[in-house]
């Protein structure tokens, strides 16, 4: 998920691969790496912390370390802490082989395993070391680095970002492309290879997009490409005309913004080797050891802070409804505090996208202090959260940079889908019932894509409510917490006072807010109670309120009650959330642009709360 830049040519490769790290220090990353090739070795120095960290232990060589051919990698990690050993290169077996990698081996327990029994040792608890190995042993086989890259690809499943460097064959670069982004750069007589083109835009703007399944062997003084079946692929070299600041954004204006568009790609990421559409289940390999616990837990109380108790929220929705377990939602802040009556027979969820929030932490020690078991939805590989928690999901949404959190959120969301499908499935539901709710999610992925197309009708509504005071925002069901994460997104990034309610309490009190000024964004998806919100609809119109509706697609009773409307697919009712939370994003952030505030630093807020 995070940094690769490769060198080959006449020039000592150290410098421009550590400028090239310093480069995509952007994406967020825990860990930095360089592998070189000199005199028949492959020497590595990698380390945890940031660039600079590796610089300086780099400059303590001597200026020995050199070389024309070598790879440095910005790790974020999803397999093992961000530790020195962890931290990518890895090494095959004899040492002969390196490799960095960006992405997930899903099936690399199966490989290791396989390998383990065949006399292999592991340094590192990362899939990436698996694939190293396995691609030496590979090499053995064929006596080819590429071959041995193809074969070992066509027996992994998972994402991969992949470059390559051997001592058997010191004068070439493999690099291979699934999911991962990877580009080469043509430069003259000598070329490159990195992960997005901001790490070597200084050295050249010509570059080669590599597709998914093709593979690159890349000289001094040229590159082919090819297929995993070793089809040859032809490849037109393009121009990159973008600026540095906007490469770094991948063309967005900000980190939101961006993050707001990888939301099909990071939701497929929450799901992908754990959703079994056929089998109509899922598999969750960090819930696997607790499974009887939760099956036969008492109750559920989920604990979390600002966004994630949001999802939190929506989750006690899911696992009530359909897999019927009673579950509590409460802030970690308060659970901490009032001495909860908690024990053994209770499972505690924290969720945390950076797992280190102070006060979720304090409420996993609590919990856990009191025989309570403590399951993390985290997702900061080796965060606290993570490591003292006693199992649990990584959301593997990538790091996220802007301060109001966006694609971890839909990630949480997805995870929570998944663990209740995971325990409604061995509670009894039906095969046929799993498949239905699998093969929904499925789909989310590609809904999200079709919602984020089109983002006129968002931006219009910016531009006519950018001078508000105030937002109301209105849902019922496992929407009302969509209310409060829409509320929450404006306040934090618009500074315009905004406030989430169940719809149908807007009538105890906030009804007084209303007049002809105050716009009411009103999430009514055509679902069970749909009827009901359009009664709290017809109240907002009765005092002159402005009706924002998020409504579905093929609603057409919509337009005669609403001002605006923005349209999203329908999907089962409780995955609702993960669509209709997204133009909610989109609006807050546009209003945020109109109003120039700085939407990805927002005045007074940090993107980990490490105080109480
Ligand atoms: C989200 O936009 C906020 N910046 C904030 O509410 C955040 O969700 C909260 O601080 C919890 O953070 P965590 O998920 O990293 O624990
Ligand atoms: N899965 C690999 C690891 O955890 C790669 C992580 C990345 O994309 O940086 O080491």
């Amino acid at each position: 998920m995070c940094g690769i830049v490769g060198y080959i040519g006449p020039r000592n490769c150290v410098p421009i691969i550590l400028e090239g790290l310093k480069r995509l220090e952007y994406r967020g990353y825990d860990s930095a790496g360089i592998a070189i090739v000199n005199n028949g070795r492959i020497t590595i120095e990698k380390r945890a912390g940031k660039v600079i960290d590796l610089v300086n232990k780099i400059g303590s060589n001597n200026g020995k370390f050199a070389a024309t051919l070598g790879m440095g990698h910005t790790r974020w990690a999803t397999h093992g802490e961000p530790n020195d050993v962890n931290a990518h290169p890895h090494f095959d077996l004899d040492k002969e082989i390196s490799i960095i990698h960006n992405g997930i081996i899903e099936n690399y327990q199966a490989i290791k395993t396989k390998l383990l029994r065949e006399g292999h040792t592991f340094v590192s608890a990362t899939d990436t070391e698996v694939l190293a190995h396995l691609i030496g042993e590979m090499y053995k086989k064929t006596g080819s680095l590429s071959a041995a890259v193809r074969y070992a690809l066509a027996e992994i499943e998972g994402t991969y970002g992949l470059v390559v460097l051997s001592t058997h064959e010191p004068d070439k670069i493999v690099a291979a492309r699934k999911g991962s982004p990877l580009i080469l750069g043509i430069g003259d007589g000598e070329n490159f290879v990195a992960s997005d083109a901001s790490a070597i835009i200084e050295h050249t703007r010509q570059v080669v997009y590599l597709e998914d399944g093709e593979v690159a062997e890349i000289t001094t003084s040229g590159f082919r490409t090819m297929t995993i079946d070793d089809v040859a692929t032809q490849k037109v070299i393009q121009e990159v005309t973008f600026e540095l600041s906007q490469i770094e954004r991948g063309g967005y204006d900000h980190f939101m913004l961006k993050e707001i568009h990888e939301q099909p790609e990071t939701i497929r990421n929450a799901m992908r080797g754990r959703l079994m559409v056929e089998e109509g289940d899922v598999k969750l390999g960090g819930l696997s050891h607790v499974m009887d616990k939760l099956v036969n837990a008492r109750r559920i109380i989920i604990t979390a802070c600002g966004t994630s108790w949001h999802a939190g929220l929506v989750g006690e929705y899911m696992l009530e409804q359909i897999a019927k377990i009673p579950t509590e939602v409460e802030y970690a802040s308060e659970f901490r505090y009032r001495n909860p009556i908690v024990g053994e027979g209770d499972v505690l969820f924290l969720i945390s996208q950076s797992g280190e929030t102070a006060d979720t932490l304090a409420a996993l020690r609590e919990a856990k202090g009191k025989g309570a078991t403590v399951l993390g939805i985290v997702n900061v590989v080796g965060s606290s959260i993570a490591r003292e928690s006693d199992g649990g999901v990584y959301v593997h949404a990538g790091p996220e940079i802007g301060v109001a959190s966006t694609k971890a959120f839909t990630s949480q969301l997805t995870v929570l889908a998944l663990i209740t499908l995971m325990l409604a499935r061995a509670k009894g539901m039906s095969k046929a019932d799993g498949q239905v709710l699998a093969r929904e999610l499925d789909t989310l992925p590609s809904k999200v894509a079709r919602i984020l197309e089109d983002t006129t009708s968002v931006r219009a509504l910016a531009r006519e409510f950018k001078n508000t005071k105030n937002f109301l925002y209105l849902g019922r069901g496992s929407n009302f917490p969509v209310a409060l994460e829409g509320a929450l997104k404006l306040k934090e990034i618009s500074y315009i006072h905004a406030e989430g309610y169940p719809a149908a309490e807007m009538k105890h009190g906030p009804i007084a807010l209303i007049d002809e000024n105050m716009p009411v964004v009103v999430v009514v998806p055509r679902d069970g109670i749909y009827d009901k919100v359009v009664s709290n609809i017809q109240e907002v119109r009765a005092r002159r309120g402005r009706i924002v509706a998020v409504a579905n697609e093929d609603d057409n009773d919509i337009d005669s009650m609403a001002e605006f409307v923005i349209r999203v697919p329908r999907t089962y009712g409780f995955f609702g959330p993960i669509l209709n939370i997204i133009p909610l994003q989109l609006l807050s952030y546009y209003i945020a642009v109109e109003r120039g505030t700085n939407v990805d630093q927002p005045r007074n807020l940090a993107k980990s709360v490490t105080v109480e």
